[in-house]
């Protein structure tokens, strides 16, 4: 099975202009799902303390793989969603602006943090979370992506990390 025939895309959503790529008809196939899932595993053996997800594409394929790796599960989620103590950081989407938060305990200093999303566009939201880990003394060992969307160039903004992604568009 071809993983990138799973993907939809659709043109001018959310905004004209973007073509989006929508990975539920992916997920909602069982082989898809797992393909997806040991894709990811696949990039790297760094062994890592916790991986992190991103609301909420993030958190789909961030918890199987951090299952897979042996490692702990840390959400980065959007505001308000996280009942202790935060830290949060604006940051510039392919569509607009948003916010992330994250559990000011959820990192211990020297832990090794692998951060996941299910895509890499500008590269706002991934460097938004690298500094928020480095902010509370985590070590980025890895970004990982099931999909890069090479043209916007967001692993220019993460050129000081070890960047993969299964998937290239
Ligand atoms: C999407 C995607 C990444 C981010 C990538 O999330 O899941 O997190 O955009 O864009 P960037 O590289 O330009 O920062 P979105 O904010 O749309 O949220 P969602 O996962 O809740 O759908
Ligand atoms: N997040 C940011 N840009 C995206 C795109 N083109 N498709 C799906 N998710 C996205």
């Amino acid at each position: 099975m071809q993983l990138n025939e799973k993907i939809r895309a659709l043109n001018d959503y959310p905004v004209e202009g973007v073509v989006f790529r929508d990975i539920t008809t992916l997920l909602k196939e069982p082989e898809g799902f797992k393909e997806a899932v040991d894709a990811l595993a696949k990039l790297s053996d760094v062994e890592v303390d916790v991986v992190i997800g991103i609301e909420a594409r993030g958190f789909i394929v961030g918890a199987p793989l951090a299952y897979l790796k042996g490692a702990g599960f840390v959400p980065v989620r959007k505001p308000g969603k996280l009942p202790a103590e935060t830290l949060s950081r604006e940051y510039a989407l392919e569509y607009g602006t948003d916010c992330l938060e994250i559990h000011k305990d959820a990192i211990l200093p020297g832990q090794k943090v692998l951060i996941v999303d299910d895509l890499l566009a500008t590269g706002g939201t991934a460097k938004a979370v690298c500094a928020m880990v480095e902010e509370l003394g985590g070590d980025v060992a890895g970004l990982h992506f099931l999909i890069e969307l090479d043209a916007l160039k967001g692993r220019d903004v993460l050129k000081d990390y070890d960047v993969q992604a299964v998937l290239h568009y």
